[in-house]
């Protein structure tokens, strides 16, 4: 038996149970892991609330690292005492020892930490991809993305910085602007006291950026459209306000033929050379010290439901870990 947390209903914090599972052995494809250290990500909260539906009992969790104890039938990539890191479904992280897909288990070099790799490998991963590949910066660009200071915004400071890119973060605290800056982030708007729209507008001349980086969802969404050049592209890839309402296409034509993504990193990483590269890049970022990983609230498993409380109540900056 391990200690894991198991929700049997949707809800606040208080649904998410510290309880003993039987973990069991891998089967086919599968990998038995035991975890040194768990991510807290929003998407944590989406599942808790079930925003994100799931059945019932079920874990909590997508990311994790610590080592492999067991594989089952078929699984050559990974080996028992291997130290291992992943982002990846279904949930259920949340644990001490957990069996799940193989598929998602990346080999951890030995210049990253269990605690660094719990704390990045989803939101490292995440700004890879939104950076690499869904709207490729080149270095010279200026572009917006919203919530600067938290566990995905202070990678992408650091990353928009080491790749020669403008960016301009906004924030709901003067703290937080400070601290986004510090991670290399160029400009920093407070939202919760200006006008982001205006502001994105001086900043640019008036001409706007050719991307926006939207995890914000429901109360920026239109502003962030507004925010964009003509042909420009609106990445809205989270929803911490709550998610986007339904919309015209007539306000992407409006605005300047705009173009719009709604991206999730387990659609990126689902090819495993896809995963490779992209974990062997943030981890070059990483280990050349290009990004620094800042694990700025570490809670023991069992506090969760504290852990989530402060990252609902916007308490939270950079990464959070769960130690089981
Ligand atoms: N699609 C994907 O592949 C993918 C992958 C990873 C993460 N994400 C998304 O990226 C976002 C960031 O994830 P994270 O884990 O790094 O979280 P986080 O940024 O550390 O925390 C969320 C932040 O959002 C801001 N926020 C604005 N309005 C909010 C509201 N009404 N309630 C709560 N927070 C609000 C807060 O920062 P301020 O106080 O500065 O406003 C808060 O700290 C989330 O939306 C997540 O779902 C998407």
């Amino acid at each position: 038996m391990v200690k894991a947390i198991r929700m049997f209903r949707t809800g606040g914090p208080e649904v998410m149970e510290y309880v003993d599972v039987d973990v069991g052995d891998p089967g086919p494809g599968e990998a038995r892991v035991r975890h040194a250290a768990c991510g807290l990500n929003y998407i944590d909260v989406y599942f808790r609330t079930g925003t994100y539906p799931q059945p019932l009992p079920a874990g909590l969790g997508m990311e994790g690292a610590g080592v492999v104890e067991a594989v089952g039938e078929g699984v050559t990539h990974v080996k028992p005492g291997d130290r291992v890191a992943y982002a990846a479904r279904p949930p259920g992280a949340y644990a001490e020892a957990r069996v799940m897909p193989a598929a998602g288990l990346v080999k951890l070099p030995d210049a990253i930490s269990f605690e660094t790799a719990a704390a990045m490998m989803l939101q490292g991963l995440t700004v890879q991809y939104l950076f690499r590949r869904t709207f490729p910066l080149r270095g010279g660009e200026t572009i917006l993305f919203h919530a600067a200071a938290g566990g995905v915004g202070l990678i992408a400071c650091q990353w928009a910085r080491a790749l020669g890119v403008t960016m301009i973060g906004t924030v709901g605290s003067d703290e937080k602007a400070a601290l986004a800056k510090a991670h290399g982030c160029t400009h920093t708007i407070n939202y919760n006291k200006e006008n982001f729209v205006e502001r994105v507008k001086e900043l640019t001349n008036g001409k706007g950026v050719p991307v926006v980086y939207d995890s914000i969802g429901k109360d920026t969404f239109l502003g962030s459209l507004d925010c964009l050049e003509p042909l420009g592209m609106m990445v809205s890839f989270g929803s911490a306000s709550g998610p986007v309402p339904p919309f015209s296409l007539n306000e992407l034509a409006s605005r300047g033929s705009l173009f719009i993504t709604r991206p999730s990193i387990f659609n990126y990483t689902a090819r495993r050379d896809d995963l490779d590269n992209m974990a062997a890049e943030l981890f070059g970022m990483v280990a050349g010290k290009k990004i620094n990983i800042e694990v700025n609230q570490r809670y023991a498993l069992k506090d969760v439901a504290q852990a989530h409380s402060d990252l609902e109540a916007r308490k939270t900056t950079g990464s959070t870990i769960l130690i089981p």
